[in-house]
């Protein structure tokens, strides 16, 4: 690309008083003349906050960044966008998703920049950073910020995960609140992410397999000094994708879509996955269903990494990380896909060793044959529902059982630890109004709670159904993501306690034991939704967010508007 075609030279390179203005005010940061005459102009998109743990150390990455843009002959200029902090951000960030999509999509396109580095972390960032820069579509690389390091508490390796098992434990009286609190600053020790295969490591393979990162992003630890050198490599490459105009649409065709869902099968990732990438699949215009995520039967699970497993992302990448993962699925995977590198991704992982097969197993002998995320259909879940087989207990795959019914979180925190709640360890643990629209933002609470009752005995699993989501270091015999949600009348909004709902996960089957006619007649009785917003981006959302099966996205926000900017401002 010539410098009279970077977009940036629309702002420095305009000759009178636009110009004067547009390179005034960049000069008053003390930046010489020579870096607005036509280098790439790289934005580092960045989604540093300390109300956003996971992302705290992104001021530091995004100097990395910079470093390699200025060897490459780029000029970086670093920007804020909301960021998302998963523990903290109330309803829950999902609520938030779209929105960040929207300031990272209008930032890129308003500003005078010609590529863009996301600095991507904590769960949302990695999907709302890459959706809006799908809708604008210029030369993009992604910069994870790494895992964190395994926690450590009494001698055991623990992470996020625990913080299920620790609660329960608590609950059952195994825990005491001292040993509690202790475990808090033992698990959470060092910079970056959630550091077992949950959302935020999933969807930092995910851009991995996509081909949008470098080679390794998606397991060096956070606190590893190789973080910084792939951040610096990655600012050097950048500034060479703009010059070959390498953008995203070269790079997310669909078979760099069937790559990632072949990959996130075999490591396990979280079901979040599904409902983001199609989300991501929708800016771009690649067409994608949820009947994709069922193609990948046969790609076994290889990671052996909480919670599916054993191990920690740290240990990922000890092992070979990512590339060396790949390069097992090497006879499955699209080969010729193009990455950010611009060459096909089989060289980002051919040369790649496994240094742990008790970490990476081979195809031949898989961690566990079991993988994947598995969609269900049938009376309950028209659109589709999913279930997380490797983190499901075997027994209860194919299960038929009596619905115990909550009709909201509220009745759910209620009830579920109540000894009168009438349910045993056969029942089917129904939650409504969870949904995109209804909560509103589809909340991490699918994997209820065991009842107390139960949980005394020594049950440590059952059948959970809704329309809300589970987080991705969360565990059990989990179905979530139905669709239609409770809240746009969905059949999940008719059931009552005591009817029977059939499960059955090889046969792709969610079914709710009622004729056509009961279900039409208690719809006819349903009440409409009234939980909607009166004003603001919560309204917005409410008004517009389509279902899970579609990613969630706003109606109005799928596709791309490109790059061009419609008027000059002077
Ligand atoms: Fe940020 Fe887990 S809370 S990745």
């Amino acid at each position: 690309m010539d410098k009279e075609q970077l977009r940036s030279q629309q702002w420095f390179g305009k000759k009178g008083k636009d110009g004067f203005i547009y390179r005034a005010w960049m000069k008053n940061q003390g930046i010489p003349a020579h870096e607005l005459q036509g280098k790439p102009v790289i934005g580092i998109c960045n989604t540093w906050s300390e109300l956003t743990p996971c992302n705290a150390h992104f001021r530091e990455l995004a100097e990395s960044v910079k470093h390699g843009v200025y060897e490459a002959g780029g000029f970086p200029v670093e920007f804020p966008v909301m960021s998302l902090g998963e523990t903290l951000i109330k309803p829950t960030a999902m609520l938030y998703r779209n929105l960040v999509s929207m300031d990272v999509e209008e930032s890129i396109r308003a500003n005078p920049i010609d590529g863009v580095v996301l600095l991507c972390g904590c769960d949302k960032t990695t999907p709302a950073l890459v959706m809006g820069a799908c809708s604008v579509n210029i030369p993009t690389i992604v910069v994870s910020g790494g895992p964190m390091l395994t926690g450590k508490y009494r001698g055991h390796d623990i992470s996020t995960s625990d913080v299920w098992r620790f609660s329960e434990a608590h609950r059952a009286g195994k825990m005491t609140d001292e040993e509690l609190f202790t475990a808090e600053a033992c698990m959470l020790r060092s910079r970056g992410h959630c550091a077992v295969m949950g959302t935020a490591s999933t969807m930092a393979c995910m851009v991995e397999s996509l081909g949008l990162t470098l080679p390794e992003n998606a397991a060096i630890p956070a606190a590893d000094s190789r973080r910084k050198v792939l951040a610096h490599l990655s600012g050097s490459r950048i500034v060479d994708m703009v010059r070959e105009n390498l953008r995203l649409s070269d790079i997310l065709t669909r078979e760099a879509f069937e790559n990632a869902i072949t990959v996130n099968a075999a490591i396990g990732g979280s079901t979040n996955f599904v409902i983001h990438l199609l989300a991501i699949a929708a800016r771009i215009g690649v067409p994608l269903t949820m009947d994709d995520f069922n193609n990948v039967k046969s790609t076994p699970l290889l990671a052996n990494l909480q919670p599916s497993g054993k191990y920690f992302m740290e240990d990922f990448y000890y092992a070979g990380g990512l590339p060396a993962l790949m390069k097992e699925l090497d006879k499955v995977l699209h080969r010729d896909s193009i990455t950010v590198s611009g060459k096909a991704i089989s060289e980002n992982y051919i040369k790649s060793e496994c240094f742990n097969r008790e970490m990476i197993a081979t195809m031949d002998e898989p961690f566990n044959p079991v993988a994947g995320i598995m969609v269900v259909k049938g009376n309950l879940s028209e659109n589709g529902a999913v279930v997380k087989p490797s983190a499901a207990t075997p027994a209860l795959m194919t299960h038929t059982g009596r619905a115990v019914v909550f009709e909201n979180i509220e009745d759910y925190k209620a009830k579920i630890d109540n000894p009168n709640l009438d349910v045993d360890e056969s029942c089917v643990l129904v939650l409504k109004n969870v949904g995109p629209k209804g909560y509103p933002g589809m909340p991490e609470v699918g994997n209820m709670s065991i009842p107390k009752k139960l949980l005394d005995k020594g049950v440590t699993d059952m059948v959970r159904i809704s329309d809300g989501r589970m987080s991705g270091t969360g565990f059990g015999t989990v179905v979530l993501h139905v669709s239609p949600e409770a809240a746009v009348g969905g059949t999940l909004a008719i059931v009552q306690n005591g009817d029977i709902i059939k499960l059955d996960v090889a046969a792709g089957l969610l079914h709710v034991e009622l004729s056509d006619v009961e279900i039409s007649e208690r719809k006819s009785r349903l009440k409409v939704h009234e939980n909607l917003s009166s004003r603001g981006y919560v309204w917005l959302y409410q008004t517009h967010v389509e279902q899970a099966h579609l990613g969630a996205d706003m109606d109005f926000l799928k596709g791309a508007s490109g790059s061009e900017v419609l008027r000059d401002s002077h």
